[in-house]
């Protein structure tokens, strides 16, 4: 069983983007520069986003943290939007979800300039990686397949069951592992919250992405021998010897699958790094596109 272990290869992949950075600036170049807009005060994205923006001073990116009262209008996002759109500066910003339920959260993704975009969550950009054509890819859903490159885990003729169809991870997820691709070539069951006997399909599955959100739902005998676990789950479950007072939680039972797995992802440490490597990967993309 080898550990799928996300901390390392995301630490890889900051420091061949640093030393493109290093470069960048050797040249008098322009560095890649990522602004995050967090509304409200929500715990897990303020530790998210607080990642995101550490990550870009570790690698020598700027960074801008736009942090909005809770109580923000939608007019007022869209105007901040607009604004990140049309500052020269920005080559890439996200907009941290989930938002207020007082925003339509479609009607801001659908502001966002699609070459600002460096979470892929426009529809110009998830149609364009639905089509196989170059884009930005949601940087979860990147941060597995790169995952999968790096391990060399085969994926052709394999059935990949995907659980959970959120627009951030399953959905994607599903379109990439059924692309005509290196890594993809899957054949590919997208399971939710409506499907009947899901264990049906993750008993025959080759590999397994979960991004569910229960903590330990995947048992040991759910799964057959040789399966390639991918644990999307990051639930804060209360836990007194933490310090913080929370563990953070997979959907897979680790101890007892992880001794059938051929590979698993760790929680934490697996798939979480390897979301913000991506963005980063993203957004020096987007500098990249943008000098061209
Ligand atoms: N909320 C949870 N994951 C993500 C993500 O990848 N990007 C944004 N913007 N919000 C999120």
């Amino acid at each position: 069983m080898t550990i799928l272990d996300g901390r390392k290869i995301s630490n890889d992949i900051k420091d061949e983007i640093k030393e493109t950075v290093d470069q960048m600036k050797a040249n008098g170049e322009k560095v890649p520069h990522l602004a995050a807009v967090l509304v409200g005060d929500d715990g897990a994205s303020l530790t998210y986003v607080g990642s995101k923006v550490r990550a870009c001073e570790r690698i020598g990116f700027e960074s801008t943290l736009v942090h909005l009262p809770d109580s923000t209008t939608e007019e007022e996002l869209l105007d901040k939007v607009h604004e990140l759109n049309n500052n020269d500066d920005i080559d890439g910003y996200i907009v941290q979800l989930p938002l207020p339920k007082q925003i339509d959260s479609q009607k801001v993704l659908l502001a966002v300039d699609p070459k600002k975009d460096v979470d892929g969550f426009h529809p110009t950009n998830f149609g364009n990686m639905a089509l196989d054509m170059p884009t930005f890819i949601p940087a979860t859903p990147f941060g597995i397949m790169e995952l999968l490159e790096r391990f060399d885990v085969e994926t052709s003729g394999k059935h990949a069951v995907v659980i959970g169809r959120s627009h951030i991870v399953g959905r994607p997820m599903s379109i990439l592992m059924s692309q005509k691709a290196k890594r993809g070539n899957c054949t590919v069951t997208l399971t939710h919250s409506r499907t009947k006997d899901i264990e049906k399909f993750t008993k025959d599955a080759d590999i397994i992405i979960s991004a569910l959100g229960v903590p330990n739902f995947l048992k040991a005998d759910m799964v057959k021998d040789g399966v390639v676990i991918i644990d999307v789950g990051i639930t804060r479950v209360p836990d007194e010897s933490k310090p913080r007072g929370y563990a953070i939680t997979g959907d897979v039972d680790f101890e007892s699958v992880s001794k059938k797995a051929s590979f698993i992802t760790p929680v934490p440490g697996g798939v979480g790094p390897m979301t913000i490597a991506m963005l980063l990967k993203n957004t020096l993309l987007a500098r990249e596109n943008r000098r061209a």
